[in-house]
């Protein structure tokens, strides 16, 4: 009787096992046979026997669960990892296909040095190209660290469609500089050049808007190698703001007090020419070029592909991609103040001075 209770208790038991394995209805079988049997009918099963029953239906419920591979990843996740590894490769080569007809197209075109003309065809549609990428790198803080440099007259070349009008602090007011000493800060005057009408145009547009109140400002299509130095009328009041220490009356009709230029040495045919050009209408003793540039890498692998795919590139959006500004820079003369770079090495940042005199940097030295 005993002993027929301990049958009863395990077939239930082995029951609920196979149920959540998923094999319920051989069990439902299994117990619906055993309790159908009258009990005088029913045997009671001899020790072994049970043993016998358990050992079986442990073997079976094993056999039903999820099998695993020799080194235990399940086979599912194996299946899963093959198909991604396909997608990966498919996609991978097709990308070095596409890159590689890229190339040979490339290397077919005939491209002049001097591809600047392209923006008057693409001024209109310029800032929705730029704009992804431009966030993705994070070129607004960039700009505006740049920018908020600028103090005293102020002329920005290659300006563009004016992706930097909304960093400058216009108008000059007292304040302090980076080592905490008292300086004037602001722009007394803002000039904004740029070899196509077509962005110059838009540049205004937007000025317009977002600066009505600053009359200190004028636009020109001009050639930033061979700009001149043209400085807003000024009002009445333009006397009486404050004045640099280091400024004069003679400096303020041959110089500028800062030059602006981003992303412009890729597009022109002579950058260091340009440069040169630049530090001699720079006011000499506390005058500042401020550069951010994009071209090279510090990777050669990065180098590769740039130059491969320049002249389609410089054919397409008007700028050579793969430039050394390193090397432009250093040949332009200019001392270099601040040079930093990100993304790889592709976007180089600059503060440039005029050349000091040999004079002057002895007297810098000693004090
Ligand atoms: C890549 S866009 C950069 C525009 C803008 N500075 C910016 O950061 O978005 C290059 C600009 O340089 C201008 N450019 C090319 N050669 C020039 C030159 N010799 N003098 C003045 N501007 C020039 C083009 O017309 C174009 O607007």
């Amino acid at each position: 009787m005993n002993s027929s209770r301990v049958f009863h208790a395990t077939v239930r038991r082995q029951c609920r096992l196979f149920f959540a394995r998923g094999i319920k209805s051989k069990t439902r079988r299994t117990a619906q046979t055993i309790s159908r049997t009258s009990p005088s009918q029913r045997q009671t099963p001899s020790r072994s026997e049970l043993e016998k029953f358990q050992e079986r239906l442990r073997a079976e419920s094993e056999a039903a669960a999820p099998k695993k591979t020799s080194h235990g990843i399940p086979p599912r996740a194996l299946t899963f990892l093959g198909i991604t590894a396909l997608v990966i490769s498919t996609y991978t080569g097709y990308l070095y296909a596409s890159y590689t007809r890229e190339v040979s197209k490339a290397q077919s075109l005939d491209v002049p040095t001097d591809v600047s003309d392209r923006y008057n065809a693409t001024a209109r549609t310029f800032d929705a190209e730029v704009e992804l990428s431009e966030k993705a790198m994070r070129m607004g803080p960039k700009r505006a660290d740049l920018v908020r440099m600028a103090r005293g007259d102020v002329l920005e070349v290659s300006c563009g469609t004016g992706r930097n009008l909304e960093y400058y602090e216009l108008g000059e007011r007292r304040g302090v500089d980076a080592e905490g000493k008292s300086t004037v800060r602001g722009c007394r005057s803002l000039t904004l050049v740029d070899l196509s009408p077509q962005m110059v145009a838009i540049a205004e547009e937007k000025f317009r808007q977002l600066r009505p109140d600053f009359t200190r400002v004028q636009f020109r299509a001009q050639d930033a190698a061979t700009v001149t130095v043209e400085k807003p009328v000024f009002s009445a009041s333009a006397t009486t703001t404050p004045r640099g220490a280091g400024d004069s009356a003679v400096h303020q009709d041959r110089y500028y007090d800062t030059i602006v230029q981003t992303m412009g040495l890729c597009s022109m045919p002579d950058p260091v020419a340009t440069l040169r050009h630049l530090g001699a209408i720079t006011e000499p003793a506390r005058g500042r070029i401020l550069l951010l540039e994009h071209g090279r890498s510090h990777y050669d692998w990065l180098n590769r592909i740039l130059d491969n795919l320049a002249p389609s590139h410089a054919d397409r959006h008007g700028c050579w991609w793969n430039r050394d500004i390193g090397a432009i820079v250093r040949e332009s003369g200019l001392e270099v103040v601040e040079e930093k770079r990100w993304h790889f090495g592709t976007t180089w940042k600059y503060v440039l001075r005029p050349r000091q005199p040999a004079a002057t940097n002895a007297k810098e030295v000693k004090s």
